[in-house]
């Protein structure tokens, strides 16, 4: 598949989604990011990417989108659209309290 054909399977399952998380089984700082979207009230459109037939292409997006100094393509998040960032960008807006209201905006969160 070409990665054009990819990236629009990205976007658009990013765009139709409010939170979006990429993710592999067994890999533990997505479960880290599910455990805390989910204590946040989120219900994140998880896509787990071993068992996607585009993995792989999607794996080779998500790793173009995180080129700027990340080590790992997943857990990858889209909240409202855009690429969040990985498990790292998460936990620092959650600490920075850009999270919730960045959740809020994307109608992810209701109160
Ligand atoms: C919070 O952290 C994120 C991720 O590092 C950063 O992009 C953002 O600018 C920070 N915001 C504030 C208000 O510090």
């Amino acid at each position: 598949m070409k990665l054009e054909k990819t990236y629009e399977i990205v976007t658009h399952l990013a765009s139709s989604n409010a939170v979006v998380l990429f993710s592999i089984s067994g890999c533990c700082m997505c479960t880290v990011a599910k455990r805390l979207l989910f204590s946040l009230g989120v219900g994140p459109t998880i896509v787990e990417l071993d068992h996607h037939v585009a993995g792989r292409e999607i794996q080779a997006v998500l790793f173009q989108l995180s080129s700027n100094g990340q080590h790992q393509t997943v857990p990858a998040i889209f909240v409202g659209g855009k690429f969040l960032g990985g498990i790292e960008t998460l936990m620092a807006c959650h600490i920075n309290g850009t999270l919730v209201p960045l959740l809020k905006d994307a109608g992810a969160l209701w109160l």
